[in-house]
């Protein structure tokens, strides 16, 4: 979790309701963050600390909400990490290429980091629709009643940045900038990533009988909150390579502006995964009119996303790097060499066989 803003210390953990402007409430700050000359969201307090965007409320208010799932003896999920692939090329790896100037490959994968951000921005349109219709318990007081009143319009700003102030797109790529000297940005990056994108998108619903509406959120966030998992490696991979001053020409700075994207990220991972134990707990009205388990739907759709991650991320992210790899290997000194060291670095992984999200035998759907 984030740190709190020192004038809500106290603030009363137990209050369930919150305004949009106060989910989207910053406080002051003693010093604003400035990222190659970017001005960027977020800020410093008086003791040199930094605080993350939209944070005085919005934390408190998810550690309500999760205390109040705890009080009802409902679980948290939690996405395992084991089933996230390392990342590629992981750190040794990056940072071999780098001390041998092939930065292509580095600055691609940056530059994918930095794109993916921005497209969190997507999240403030995705369609809540009518939830009283559809959940039949009910969850006023939750992160879930929220969602469209302050929760998803927090996390596309924190993403992609607000009107002048920039976000984590805008961080990512200052980080890269400062940290490998303003290199050149190769063009194909988004077209690339687009086209693995469109791949696999529009599967079947797998729950056609809540309504496409309902799915598609619930869809959406199960995989937003995959992401943001994923991305906690992606962090600890930036900060470790940005920050090393023999590859990194602004150690410091670069460094530093990875691990206040990482404190930002908290609440990302906190309000989704709440909301989702929150449907998870209760129980859907179909557009028939039966009842479906959320459980079921919930943890459906959440092992659709892990059981396709666990497949396929670790061949997309070779697949993003390829070309450019071997291009920049060949510029090298010694391209063979440099190939098969490369290489020595893999981390080995091999996917856990379960999700830990399938079916349960009792479940209808498991038939
Ligand atoms: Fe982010
Ligand atoms: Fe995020």
């Amino acid at each position: 979790m984030a740190e709190t803003h020192p004038s809500q210390t106290g603030e009363s953990d137990d209050r369930l309701v919150y305004a949009p402007e106060e989910l989207l409430a910053s406080g002051d700050y003693a010093e604003p963050l400035i990222a190659n000359g970017v001005r960027c969201h977020g800020g410093f307090e008086a003791d040199g600390r930094y605080r993350s965007p939209r944070v005085i409320h919005r934390v408190p208010a998810i550690r309500s909400w999760q205390a109040q799932l705890a009080r009802s003896g409902d679980d948290l999920v939690e996405i395992p990490a084991a089933l996230v692939p390392p990342q590629y090329p992981n750190v040794a790896q990056a940072k071999l290429l780098m001390r041998n100037g092939a930065r292509e490959p580095i600055v691609r994968a940056l530059t994918i980091i930095s794109i993916v951000e921005g497209f969190g921005a997507m999240i403030r349109d995705v369609e809540v629709p009518d939830l009283d219709e559809l959940i039949v318990e009910p969850y006023d007081g939750t992160a879930l009643a929220h969602l469209r009143s302050g929760l998803f319009e927090a996390h596309a700003r924190d993403e992609s940045g607000y009107r002048e102030e920039g976000g984590h797109k805008q961080m990512w790529e200052a980080a890269r900038d400062a940290a490998l000297e303003n290199p050149k940005i190769p063009g194909d990056v988004l077209m690339r990533l687009m086209g693995r994108r469109g791949r696999g998108q529009r599967p079947e619903p797998a729950f056609p009988q809540i309504g496409p509406k309902l799915e598609r959120m619930l869809g959406f966030m199960a995989n937003v909150l995959v992401v943001e998992v994923i991305a906690e490696g992606t962090f600890q991979w930036g900060i470790e390579v940005l920050s090393d001053p023999e590859v990194s020409a602004a150690p410091e700075v670069a460094g530093t502006m990875v691990a206040h994207i990482r404190a930002d990220e908290a609440p990302h991972v906190e309000y989704l995964r709440t909301a989702l134990s929150e449907v998870r707990a209760r129980t859907i009205r179909c557009v028939d009119g039966t009842t479906i388990d959320g459980r079921t739907v919930v943890d459906g759709l959440l092992h659709r996303v892990l059981d396709g991650m666990r497949r396929n991320r670790r061949a997309d992210q070779e697949d993003d790097l390829r070309e450019g790899l071997m291009a920049a290997l060949k510029e090298t000194a010694n391209p063979d060499a440099l190939a098969e060291e490369f290489e020595s670095l893999t981390t080995k992984w091999t996917p856990p066989a379960k999700t830990g999200f399938e079916p349960r035998t009792e479940d209808p759907q498991a038939a």
